[in-house]
């Protein structure tokens, strides 16, 4: 079953005087137990504002999110109810998640009290034994944040949030202020994490290099859509959608030969005014008469290589998906 699930989620910003911005317009999207599901997307489409009204900072203008089966979505202003616990998030900029005026000791303690119900100490062993989790050394806890590198910050703010025991982690940007060493080392800590505590981890990035070395499932969107998802390499090596194509094109490759980087034509619309029918296609290259009058939904596609009709055992939520009229018409499942 789903840890977190996320249907038909729309959030519009609502302006006086201004239109409505719609951040997020219709994005269905599930985390499994054990699984990484990595997020990407251009600047501006929407992955923080669905991030957020993941764990419930944001409400939603409709739809649902479902942490462990109950909504996140209709909470009270200013209260957490206690089963959210389970469902964290951390932040681009640890200080986010951190005090820096507290030692680390005394901010872990309060995450593992909050989820024990009871007062905690900076030297209770459950302190150490999450700062262990997290690879840093006991003596960290007599410590203050900014006595840190930034890698090592990062790994406080996941060690603030994994006291308090979750099932599900949302990190929105966890990598984007770290330097290239850091943000592999913060990668793979993500990826030992989830099999260790089991952990569904929706990991959100504009960068997809990093995503594609730490997610199992991949989800692509374009001004408030999901356009794309489906098992990492898979999508690496063989995209659908041709913005997931432009996207990956535009990936420097390690070895300098590969592709050369796909321009695409114009800006990314505004989305307080975004295009009819498919949002891709004033920048599509493959657009038909149909794309700028109806939009297409995210649709389940049979493998390619494989005949229409084949039966097919990926759970949906992971299946490869894609939201575009020319996938839909030959390779709808
Ligand atoms: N509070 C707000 N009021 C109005 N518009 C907003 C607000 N917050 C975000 N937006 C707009 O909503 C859209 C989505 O923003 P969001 O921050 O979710 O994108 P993002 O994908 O996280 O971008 P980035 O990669 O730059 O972090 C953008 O057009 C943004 O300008
Ligand atoms: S639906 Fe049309 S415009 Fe949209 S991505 Fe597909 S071909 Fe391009
Ligand atoms: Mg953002």
């Amino acid at each position: 079953m789903s840890v977190l699930s996320i249907a038909d989620l729309h959030v519009d910003y609502r302006r006086r005087g201004r239109p409505t911005v719609q951040a997020v317009a219709g994005v269905s999207l599930s985390v499994e137990k054990g699984q990484i599901l990595g997020l990407v997307g251009e600047s501006g489409c929407g992955k923080s504002t669905l991030a957020r009204a993941a764990v419930g900072l944001v409400a939603p203008s409709a739809g649902t999110v479902e942490f462990d089966g109950s909504p996140t979505t209709r909470l009270s202003r200013g209260t957490r109810p206690a089963h959210l616990l389970g469902l964290q998030m951390v932040f681009q900029n640890p200080y986010a998640s951190l005090n820096p005026r507290r030692r680390v000791g005394a901010q872990i303690a309060d995450g593992v009290g909050a989820r024990s119900r009871t007062k905690v100490r900076a030297d209770d062993p459950r302190v150490a034994a999450v700062l262990e989790l997290v690879g840093l050394p006991t003596s960290a806890a007599g410590r203050y944040p900014h006595e840190f590198s930034g890698g090592q910050r990062q790994r406080l703010a996941i060690a603030r949030v994994l006291a308090a025991e979750p099932s599900a982690v949302v990190l929105d940007e966890p990598l984007s202020s770290l330097d290239a060493s850091a943000q592999a080392q913060i990668a793979s800590l993500l990826v030992e994490l989830k099999d260790k505590l089991s952990l569904a981890i929706l990991l959100i990035s504009h960068d997809l290099s990093v995503v594609r070395q730490v997610a199992d499932v991949l989800a692509v969107m374009y001004l408030g859509r999901v356009v794309e998802v489906g098992p990492t390499e898979q999508i690496w090596s063989d995209p659908r959608h041709p913005y997931t194509q432009a996207l990956i094109g535009a990936v420097p490759q390690p070895d300098g030969l590969g592709t050369l980087p796909t321009a695409l034509p114009g800006e990314v619309p505004d989305p307080a005014r975004p295009p009819s029918g498919c949002r891709f296609h004033p920048r599509c290259p493959e657009a038909i008469a149909r794309c700028s009058v109806e939009q297409p939904d995210l649709t389940v596609l049979v493998p390619s290589g494989r005949k229409l009709g084949t039966s097919i055992d990926t759970p949906i939520g992971t299946a490869r998906s894609a939201a575009c009229w020319l996938r839909i018409d030959t390779e709808a499942r």
